[in-house]
């Protein structure tokens, strides 16, 4: 492929990302280079259609020099809606380096009739509310979360991860399983059966990946401990990758 074929670098990491990739090598193919940035935490990420990028820029400069560099059409933030970090610096970035950029932001989840969802502002938050409920925890939370609940020597914690933990998890008591979603609703409800966790503490991610575990909990009348999302990034925003499409046709033309 040409490298002087204009090109819209995604940000990715989720599985939003992943599926855009795959839209735009099709829609845009032979017109335009589809490159998708990874922060290179996942060992063995799913393979992504197009260029792929590993690893961080070195913060909003970093990036802003990379824009600088490949003079991107679009710059398109895929992250995920707690990746608040490379958000903020992609809006500085893209400003700096005027290069258009549109944010692709999974909806929220929604509260049914059963769910029992208690809303808290972050990790620490989520580790005090524990205390009005039983011993047993399901954390379905990332990396430097998971020491927001060290102080909780009493408690059992079920986490699971895709690839083990590169340092001890800081848990007095706790089972490490490792797998990689999507989950189905029968996967987490035999998780359910088998641990029998008194509450599950998660994020307000949204997306249909990891949506199957609070139908599952609402199902078994398990409380939810929910962390809301950080303010999400300004800026033109969307839901799905069709969008994204749009977007890019409306400022490239046909
Ligand atoms: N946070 C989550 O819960 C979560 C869940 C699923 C997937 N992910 C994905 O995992 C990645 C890292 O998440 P995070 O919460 O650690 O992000 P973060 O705290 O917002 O970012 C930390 C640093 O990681 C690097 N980085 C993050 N995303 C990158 C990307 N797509 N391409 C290149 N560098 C990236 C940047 O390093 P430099 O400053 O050196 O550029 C950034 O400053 C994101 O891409 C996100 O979409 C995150």
């Amino acid at each position: 492929m040409s490298t002087q074929m204009p090109a819209v670098l995604v940000l990715g990491g989720t599985s939003e990302a992943r599926l855009l990739a795959e839209r735009l090598v099709r829609e845009f193919s032979g017109s335009l280079r589809v490159i998708s940035s990874l922060a290179g935490r996942t060992a063995e990420p799913v393979p992504l259609a197009g260029e792929v990028r590993r690893g961080g820029f070195g913060g909003a400069a970093g990036l802003e020099r990379y824009l600088r560099e490949l003079r991107p059409r679009a710059l398109i933030d895929a992250t995920h809606p707690f990746a608040a970090v490379i958000s903020r610096n992609a809006a500085a970035a893209a400003a700096a380096a005027a290069v258009p950029r549109l944010v692709l932001a999974r909806p929220p989840w929604q509260p049914t009739k059963g769910d029992r969802w208690i809303e808290v502002a972050d990790a620490s938050a989520a580790a005090t509310a524990l205390g009005a409920f039983g011993p047993r925890v399901w954390l379905t939370l990332g990396g430097t979360d998971v020491a927001a609940f060290s102080g909780l020597t009493d408690r059992w914690f079920l986490i699971r991860r895709v690839d083990p933990p590169t340092a001890v998890l800081p848990l007095a008591q706790a089972e490490l399983i490792l797998a990689r979603g999507p989950f189905r609703l029968e996967d987490e409800r035999r998780l359910i059966a088998a641990h029998r966790p008194d509450v599950l503490v998660c994020r307000a991610s949204g997306g249909a990946a990891t949506a199957p575990k609070l139908e599952a909990a609402r199902e078994a009348g398990l409380p939810v401990i929910m962390i809301c999302r950080p303010p999400p990034p300004p800026g033109p925003t969307v839901e799905n990758p069709g969008q994204v499409v749009e977007w890019l046709r409306s400022r490239l033309g046909p």
